[in-house]
């Protein structure tokens, strides 16, 4: 049992920066894709800026990291960087992360897209849960600063290649306006609307610690599953 604390990072989070780099720069080497290791400062705006998430055991060391970023002016928000340090994985803590990203991408644009390319199974779980579709990157950003990213990856030839159409990632997409299609649909049809298979095991999944799906900001118990 860990006692796990999934925060919005502020400048009081400011010491654990080179950490949260470091534990990039290692899984970064272990996946062997040569992910650039961002900079101090880069990491350090993002958590002045409220758009970090941190996760700390018992409220002091460090067990995890993802930061929020805006593309197309700010019509489409990403959720990078992340990376849970490893001793705290296979707990669930990265679902706990990325919800919180997610939540906090939601609050400071509630009108943008929300998107993600990963070939990690454990990130497409994850987004799947959250509401994530698979897209084809011709739905992404053309934001051309975001696919500068890409050109540290080993795959980038392939990008380069198919003119940005494909690559070996999975873009992965959640369009706010789904949400409202949905409540103008609930309009029109009164309460008769159905939700979708995936909605209703959704609501009746509990999370990793037992208790039911939706969470509230603050102290999350985990269990280890092993
Ligand atoms: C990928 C990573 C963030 C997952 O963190 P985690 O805290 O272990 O993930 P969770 O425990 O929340 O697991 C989420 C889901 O993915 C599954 N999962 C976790 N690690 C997995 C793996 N290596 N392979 C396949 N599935 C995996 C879990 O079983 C869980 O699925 P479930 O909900 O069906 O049970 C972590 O391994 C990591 O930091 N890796 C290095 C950095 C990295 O790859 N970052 C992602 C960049 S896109």
């Amino acid at each position: 049992m860990k006692n796990i604390q999934v925060l919005v990072a502020t400048e009081e989070h400011l010491k654990y920066v080179d950490q949260v780099n470091d534990a990039i720069d290692i899984a970064s080497k272990e996946r062997g894709t040569g992910i650039a290791r961002r900079t101090y400062e880069y990491i350090a705006d993002k958590m002045l800026a409220g758009k970090a998430i941190i996760a700390l055991e018992n409220g002091d060391t460090f067990a995890g990291f993802c930061y929020i970023e805006t593309w197309g002016a700010k019509s489409f928000v990403a959720n990078s960087g992340l990376i849970v340090g490893k001793a705290y994985r296979g707990i669930g803590l990265a679902t706990e992360i990325k919800r919180k990203a997610f939540a906090l991408s939601r609050q400071k644009y509630p009108e943008a897209k929300i998107f993600g390319l990963t070939t990690g199974l454990a990130v497409m779980k994850i987004n799947h849960e959250l509401g994530y579709r698979p897209v084809t990157f011709s739905e992404l950003t053309d934001d051309e600063e975001f696919w500068k990213g890409c050109q540290s990856c080993v795959n980038y030839d392939i990008l380069t290649r198919t003119g940005k159409s494909k690559c070996l990632c999975t873009g992965m997409l959640y369009d706010p306006a789904w949400e409202k299609e949905k409540k103008e649909e609930k309009k029109q049809n009164g309460w008769a609307i159905k939700d979708t298979l995936l909605d209703i095991i959704n609501k009746l999944k509990p999370n990793k610690n037992g208790s039911q799906a939706k969470k509230e900001e603050g102290f999350s118990l985990f269990k280890s599953r092993k």
